[in-house]
């Protein structure tokens, strides 16, 4: 597959096999994510790996039970690193760089996932105060994105997108 075709070909997924992921999936997995760009290249982030079926469930019902999440074998929960971030950059470093980073680093994980034939989605929609409290997270760190994974149970459609000219303006 070209990068291209990975990169359109990738689906977010919201049913999954009951079916573990090997090790080394999940070690290609970070590997993607620690190699995305970061402003600074202070790697403003930091992954929680999930896989305890208890949290799982506690934390599809904090993302207003989305309860595909628990259905997952794995569930990422992407943090950005808001006080490394402010070191380097101050306010734009907490509040816009780490995101950034973060964001550079899903979707590295996302396109790897699609690679290995495994599929996954990028959760946005979650309270981020009840997931601090499920995963014991301290306050530097910030959870922006979960990112449930696993063998898809379904081949969803491609959504369609903007034409090249709504989305882009050439100037000369
Ligand atoms: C910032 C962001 C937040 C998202 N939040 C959710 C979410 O909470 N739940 C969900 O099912 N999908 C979520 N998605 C996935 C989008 O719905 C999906 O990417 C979009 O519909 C395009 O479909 P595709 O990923 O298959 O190309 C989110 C995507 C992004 C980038």
């Amino acid at each position: 597959m070209s990068l291209l075709d990975v990169i359109k070909g990738r689906r977010s997924i919201r049913r999954f096999k009951k079916r573990d992921i090997p090790r080394e999936y999940l070690e290609k997995i970070m590997e993607a994510a620690r190699w995305a760009p970061s402003a600074g290249n202070l790697q403003s982030r930091k992954f929680l790996i999930v896989k305890n079926p208890q949290l799982k469930n506690e934390i599809a019902n904090a993302a207003y039970r989305q309860s595909f999440i628990a259905e997952a074998p794995v569930v990422i929960v992407a943090c950005a690193d808001l006080e490394r971030s402010a070191l380097g950059y101050g306010e734009r470093g907490r509040n816009l760089y780490c995101l950034f980073d973060v964001a550079a680093a899903v979707e590295n994980m996302l396109l790897t996932i699609h690679e290995l034939g495994l599929g996954a989605c990028w959760v946005g929609a979650f309270d981020e105060r009840l997931v601090s409290e499920i995963l014991d997270i301290p306050s530097t760190l910030r959870p922006v994105t979960i990112v449930p994974l696993g063998y898809p149970a379904e081949k969803p459609s491609p959504p369609p997108r903007m034409s090249l000219e709504e989305a882009f303006n050439i100037i000369d």
